[in-house]
């Protein structure tokens, strides 16, 4: 079966991902649908593509071949287009956050459930390198139980907020910060493999940017520019979330602080990544493994595949691209092809997806309560019956 893509959106990020559907060996075609004409043009021009849309609106009643679907609009607008993918009986692949609203999450997993359709939450952490090192050593017992974990996801927007796609639409750009928890939230919750049962959460409120973080002034009534929440997981344990839209650190940071368990603990500091065990200072033992987690550099000063990433996996022909986010996206898009090609259910699937969209939801809901604690709604696992990719 050939998988004819309708990837909608040529925003900032269309560009460096659209490589990646249409280099994947199985993959018949890539048609576009973008709202912008100078950016149909450009893609038109910069990677020859014939079948341009001029809406999603119009790619699905026109592009009666597309099965598949890769949505990148803007971060705020997911939830309903995969709804109405779905509805058309196309798989989907969505860039991450999977929804705005609880209502949202659980009609995804319900349409996915019935109709048995591949979605895929793009969620390129989940394949991140520390995670992926993380979660072979909780799964073979290395860590014990878990206990703790800290992760973020930080990226200070003041050079988003001057682009000019976003000049006259701040009344999305002030979005909760917890809503676009999913790369934080899935790190841990993917290592453990558990979900979250109640939350906390507390904003911070900044005034230099009240044109944007301020009740009135975005679609959510959203005055927080930063959150913090702790959450509180199926097994007994505890995790610290934070999102970050304003730091004084400018570029973009994703990352666990540490995971600590009853038999050991990982801790990062800044690009040091280290496994501690032991119990008492006469016997602990403290285990570098940077050189297996830290993105390569190429000799050209490309980025490369840490050490740990299987990337002899991949295609071949995504052997010579360039890779961004450390090079898990590339993981993402191939699972989503495999998944469409078998049948088979992908990792990062409805149910993952929705554990780790629905703690971030509920937690801005808190945030606006002040930090009263409320329970996280739990849509399950996925179909038993279901074979795993
Ligand atoms: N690490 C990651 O996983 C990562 C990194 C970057 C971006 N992203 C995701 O990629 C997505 C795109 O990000 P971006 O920065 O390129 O956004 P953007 O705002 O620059 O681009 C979005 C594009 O979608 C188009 N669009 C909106 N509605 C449409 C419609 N109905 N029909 C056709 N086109 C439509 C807009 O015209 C715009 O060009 C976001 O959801 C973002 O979360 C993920």
């Amino acid at each position: 079966m050939k998988i004819n893509i309708g990837f909608v959106g040529y925003g900032c990020f269309g560009p460096s991902i659209i490589p990646y559907f249409l280099k994947h060996p199985y993959v018949g075609k890539v048609a576009l649908a973008e709202l912008i004409p100078e950016r149909r043009a450009a893609a038109a021009e910069k990677f020859g593509l014939t079948e341009i849309y001029n809406s999603f609106d119009d790619m699905l009643e026109h592009g009666k071949d597309i099965n598949c679907i890769a949505i990148h609009a803007q971060r705020h607008i997911h939830g309903d287009m995969v709804i109405r993918a779905l509805k058309a009986g196309k798989h989907v692949y969505s860039a991450v956050p999977m929804a705005m609203t609880r209502e949202e999450v659980e009609q995804i997993v319900d349409l996915v459930g019935r109709t048995r359709l591949t979605y895929v939450l793009g969620e390129n952490r989940f394949y991140d390198p520390t995670v992926l090192l993380c979660r072979e050593m909780y799964s073979s017992g290395g860590f014990g139980k878990f206990l703790y974990g800290e992760a973020q996801y930080t990226h200070d927007m003041s050079h988003f907020t001057s682009y000019k796609i976003y000049k006259g639409r701040d009344n999305w750009a002030g979005k909760p910060p917890m809503f676009y928890s999913t790369h934080s939230v899935s790190m841990i919750l993917s290592i453990i493999n558990e979900h979250v049962t109640r939350v906390s959460c507390m904003g911070c409120i900044d005034k230099e940017w009240d044109h944007m973080f301020a009740p009135g002034k975005n679609l959510w009534d959203n005055p927080y520019i930063n959150e913090t929440a702790i959450m509180r997981l199926s097994g007994g344990g505890v995790m610290r979330i934070n999102e970050f839209r304003r730091r004084v650190w400018k570029s973009p940071q994703t990352y666990i602080n540490c995971i600590n368990g009853t038999k050991a603990s990982y801790e990062r500091s800044m690009d040091m990544h280290t496994i501690q065990t032991g119990s008492s200072m006469d016997d602990i033992r403290i285990e570098d493994v940077s050189e297996r987690v830290r993105p390569v550099r190429n000799k050209d000063g490309s980025a490369g595949y840490a050490a740990i990433m299987p990337a002899e996996r991949l295609p071949e022909a995504y052997g010579e691209m360039k890779i961004h986010h450390d090079g898990a996206h590339p993981f993402a898009i191939d699972d989503f092809f495999r998944a469409v090609r078998t049948g088979k259910l992908p990792p990062v699937n409805a149910w993952n997806a929705a554990r780790y969209m629905m703690p971030g939801i509920i937690a801005h809901q808190s945030a606006m309560r002040d930090g009263e604690p409320l329970a996280v709604p739990d849509l399950g696992n996925p179909p038993a019956d279901w074979s795993r990719l």
